[in-house]
């Protein structure tokens, strides 16, 4: 169902295994996937247009504090508007693929019935993509829930798992002609711990228990709608894009530390993948979940749809993490995961949220290179990732990898004609690709890489203010500019090789 990769080269595990990415010319199997990611909310606008109604998104950015600079998805990177020249752009930059995502609130409005307008523009932009060679890998969930379907409980709501598979059969009958690979969810424990417990993410709660039953019924959501889509388009590729962290004890040889790392592991990474490849939560993770309600929402028969086969895994990888069992004064909450972004000024009402892990985990800084977000920059940790998941997960089912977001924010800064000389980003991305490359040398079978982002876009609670874009968007004129690493990227692109 998915473009063969080449790999032949047999996995074999290696332990532990050394930071290998060096320099010197890297050429990817041929047929490997280049492609930009973005989505709907991040990118779009023309949030009152065509039928669109609020998603939580729209109803969180007007909570006092909740969003940067008090920044809202009204008008965005007007993507909406300028959809086929940003298409343009990526034809331009040789790219093979487009991971985007669709907007649930403005194509069921309201969680109601299809709106046709909302619909239309998506089936243009798949249109625009094929007329340019570009594969179409769509998302149908990147956070943005209505806010109709939230006043009704949203996640915490098991309804709301049946409410997406009717909405992606929407998508799916207006789209199936065309689109080929079928994405359900994009990082779903954003959308459950980061957003029902941490706070920091629409809607903005603050308790374990939310966290945890939307955390089930986002894995729900997803299993009936693989199971729906597989019915409907039995030659369709179905995947799913998870976000990991590397979770590294700070002393291998102290017990505290190693459970610190076992249990940001249960919850970060296992608490989705063993449900989704192995049909049940892991022992460990029903332990420590328990306390807040796993086991009041697990209901019989839900694991089996949840663990429904797939074709694709879609692997989201920022940053590691080094943990520890022992608070510190100097506990450094930045080295955090994706998604769990440093704290923010004293008064902002997400501080006094509680942590969306367990009790009894320490972030600790490594000392290595941090980008605007605060995230260590730790490639190697992305070899190791995708080769575990090929090992433990999706070598033995036959399921795809690819690495659908990875890239960095830097606080650019443009010259006169608003070209940025961003070289920390291409560097970040040079190493991430050389990473991967060292994983496919070692077995794992990856067959795609998505720079996040195309172009700078609405980066959540931080608003405009953090840059991840290739392309540089002038807010003040809505104008793109290609960046260095934009400009180099193509070039990989073009060739399948990273340069010396
Ligand atoms: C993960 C998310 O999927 C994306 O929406 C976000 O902008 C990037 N990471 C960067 O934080």
């Amino acid at each position: 169902r998915l473009p063969a990769s080449g790999t032949t080269v047999p996995f074999v595990p290696s332990e532990p295994l050394v930071r290998s990415t060096g320099s010197g010319e890297v050429a990817f199997p041929p047929g490997f996937l280049w492609g930009t990611a973005t989505a709907a909310f991040q990118i779009e606008g023309a949030a009152a247009e065509g039928g669109r109604q609020d998603s939580i998104w729209d109803a969180f950015a007007r909570v006092p504090g909740a969003v940067k600079n008090g920044d809202d998805g009204s008008v965005a990177c007007d993507h909406y508007h300028r959809y086929a020249d940003d298409v343009a752009l990526m034809a331009d930059l040789n790219l093979g693929a487009y991971r985007f995502s669709t907007s649930w609130a403005r194509v069921r409005p309201g969680g109601g019935a299809p709106n046709p307008e909302g619909v239309d523009f998506y089936s243009r932009l798949v249109d625009e993509l094929l007329g340019r060679g570009i594969v179409p890998w769509l998302t149908l969930y990147h956070w943005d829930l209505p806010q109709a379907l939230e006043e009704k409980g949203g996640w915490r709501n098991r309804d709301t798992a049946y409410r997406f598979v009717d909405y992606a059969m929407t998508m799916h009958e207006a789209l199936g002609d065309r689109v080929r690979v079928w994405t359900t969810l994009n990082e779903p424990w954003c959308s459950s711990f980061l957003s029902y417990t941490g706070g920091e993410h629409a809607p903005g709660g603050h308790s374990r228990t939310d966290g945890v039953h939307a955390g089930h019924h986002l894995l729900l959501a997803h299993g009936l709608a693989t199971q729906a889509l597989r019915e409907a388009d039995p030659e369709a590729a179905l995947g799913i894009t998870l976000n990991f962290t590397v979770a590294d004890p700070v002393d291998p040889q102290d017990p505290a530390d190693v459970e610190a790392a076992r249990r940001e592991d249960a919850i970060f990474n296992r608490f989705f993948l063993d449900p989704i490849f192995a049909g049940a939560y892991a022992p460990d993770v029903v332990e420590l979940l328990e306390p807040y309600g796993l086991g009041d929402v697990v209901q019989d028969g839900d694991l089996e749809v949840i663990s429904t086969p797939l074709d694709a895994l879609g692997v989201n990888y920022y940053n590691g993490a080094a943990l520890s069992g022992h608070p510190a004064p100097s506990d450094d909450a930045a080295t955090g995961p994706s998604g769990a972004t440093p704290p923010r000024p004293e008064g902002e009402h997400w501080t006094q949220a509680p942590t969306p892990v367990p009790e009894g985990v320490h972030h600790r800084s490594r000392g290595l290179p941090r980008t605007a977000m605060g995230w260590e920059v730790q490639p190697e940790g992305l070899t190791r990732l995708l080769l575990r998941l090929q090992q433990d997960y999706t070598g033995p089912r036959g399921v795809a990898l690819y690495v659908t977001e990875n890239g960095a924010a830097y606080d650019d800064e443009p010259d006169e004609t608003g070209f940025v000389d961003d070289q920390d980003r291409l560097a970040f991305i040079d190493l991430h690709l050389r990473a991967v490359k060292d994983a496919v040398d070692a077995g794992a079978d990856v067959r795609g890489y998505f720079a996040w982002s195309l172009m700078d876009n609405f980066e959540w609670a931080h608003g405009y203010d953090k840059r991840f874009g290739i392309v540089r968007v002038d807010y003040e004129t809505l104008e793109r500019t290609v960046k260095a690493s934009g400009r180099w990227y193509g070039q990989v692109a073009a060739t399948g090789v990273v340069p010396a």
